[in-house]
């Protein structure tokens, strides 16, 4: 079976009606490279997820090798017309296995802290090839990732750049710097995950970065290579990304004009992805977009891509412990929460559920009833999807579609819940690729009070 490519078809995946939202399981699934229904029963790559749940338990995070190596030769192939470098967002899923995958396929990465570049030369790759952004970057953040010789620093601000230039003297060595500018581009997302708006803690506003740059020009241990933006995520159209890089084609011809060259563009990450209805500009799409303006700049490209590189390789099982209808809603209580996933309850994000085996009544809303799939935690906020049409029994596998991205990594450890193990499948193989956390671990690191 090819995973890019499944015989997905432009009929409606969802149907709201007036108890709930319905999810065409197959039909979702046919829009998902790894995933698909066979004789019923779901399977990802060409491995059954019952199986899967049997085998290592639930909660459980399973990512397809395949699904994400394709969306890596996606962007790779929709850019090969120029020199290019994907550097895969790590913060996204920063799992060592799935680093690791794409360090063998070339990627290189995007990080945001220390812990994220030792994460990436864990998993064998190279740091000349990852750029550190972040608006936080400490004095030791710095010194570690310059000793290890990162491709580029992205600053966000005059004071990095002074501290960036501090450590680099220190060591007695040049640092590799883009300026990250905001562009004040409305990326049309969600509010906490927009970036590139002037009221957003993130880069140098456009209008000073030319200054910036000629403040990075006269310091003695700055190297200018770039430049750099990053609007938003969960983008799905591409009119944002065109606008954020006019503004920078903008730049790089004053820059130019004052002889300041530059080796790379960075556009950042954000392209968005279909978790149920979504419509987002395929990468090909975006390619093709923003391909005659990169083309004319003769600068390498490079990207930063998170989401749109994992998300749908990816899905949380979960099983059902208790079903509780009452006289207003009907509650399912899985053994995943918001310590395992939170993005439903952090952005309000509608993720789909489907279940491992299709109902027997058939497809569509017959026989169905809605349902909130909600987790054991003490909060009203605690759920992973609302008013779900399902057919549910106990002990019945769900997967929560999408979770390949901003799943695990943002997982905790409320209410002392120790944390999903997670998995890769790659064919008819499944590996553990990261254990299942023992309660006894979550209070390892503790203490109690010493008596004097
Ligand atoms: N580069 C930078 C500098 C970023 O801040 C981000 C994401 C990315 C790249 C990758 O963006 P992506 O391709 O994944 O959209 N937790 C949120 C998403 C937060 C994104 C933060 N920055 C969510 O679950 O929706």
């Amino acid at each position: 079976m090819s995973h890019a490519t499944s015989a997905a078809s432009n009929l409606p995946i969802s149907r709201q009606t007036k108890q709930g939202l319905y999810v065409d399981p197959q039909a979702l699934s046919a829009h998902l490279p790894a995933l698909a229904y066979k004789d019923n029963a779901l399977y990802i790559e060409d491995v059954s997820v019952k199986q899967l749940a049997q085998h290592y338990g639930t909660p459980c995070y399973v990512y397809s090798k395949q699904a994400i190596l394709d969306m890596y030769q996606a962007y790779s192939d929709s850019f090969s017309a120029l020199a290019h470098k994907v550097c895969y967002a790590v913060k996204a899923n920063s799992n060592l296995a799935v680093l690791g995958v794409l360090a063998e396929a070339g990627a290189g990465f995007d990080i945001v802290s220390r812990g994220e570049l030792m994460r990436v030369l864990a998993a064998g790759g190279k740091a000349t090839s990852v750029v550190f952004s972040g608006v936080g970057k400490t004095h030791d953040d710095i010194e570690f990732a310059l000793k290890q010789g990162i491709a580029c620093f992205n600053v966000e601000s005059q004071s990095e750049l002074a501290l960036i230039n501090n450590v680099a003297a220190r060591l007695d060595i040049r640092a590799p710097i883009s300026l990250r500018v905001n562009p004040n581009v409305d990326a049309k997302t969600h509010p906490y995950i927009s970036t590139g708006l002037k009221d957003n803690k993130f880069g140098i506003a456009h209008e000073k970065a030319l200054s910036v740059y000629q403040q990075a020009a006269s310091m003695t241990h700055i190297d200018i290579v770039g430049i750099d933006c990053h609007i938003g995520s969960q983008l799905t159209e591409v009119a944002p990304f065109i606008a954020a890089l006019d503004k920078l084609i903008e730049l790089v011809h004053s820059l130019q004009e004052q002889g300041i060259e530059l080796h790379h563009i960075d556009l950042g990450g954000g392209l968005g992805v279909r978790y149920i209805d979504e419509m987002p500009a395929s990468i090909a799409e975006f390619a093709q977009a923003l391909l005659p303006k990169l083309q004319e700049l003769n600068l390498t490209v490079f990207f930063e891509p998170g989401r749109s590189m994992v998300a749908n390789a990816g899905v949380l099982l979960t099983r059902v412990d208790v079903l509780k209808p009452t006289a207003h809603k009907n509650f399912a209580i899985v053994d995943a929460a918001m310590n395992d996933l939170i993005r439903p309850a952090l952005y309000q994000a509608k993720m789909a559920v489907i279940p491992e085996t299709l109902p027997t009544h058939g497809l569509d809303t017959e026989g169905t009833q809605p349902w909130d799939i909600v987790g054991a935690i003490c909060e009203t906020g605690d759920f992973l999807a609302k008013e779900r049409l399902l057919t549910l029994a106990t002990d019945d596998i769900l997967a929560i579609t999408g979770a390949g991205a901003y799943g695990f990594t943002m997982s905790s450890n409320y209410n002392s819940r120790g944390r999903a193990c997670e998995v890769m499948v790659s064919g008819d193989e499944h590996q553990l690729i990261r254990k299942r956390e023992t309660l006894e671990s979550l209070y390892a690191n503790e203490m109690l009070w010493q008596k004097n």
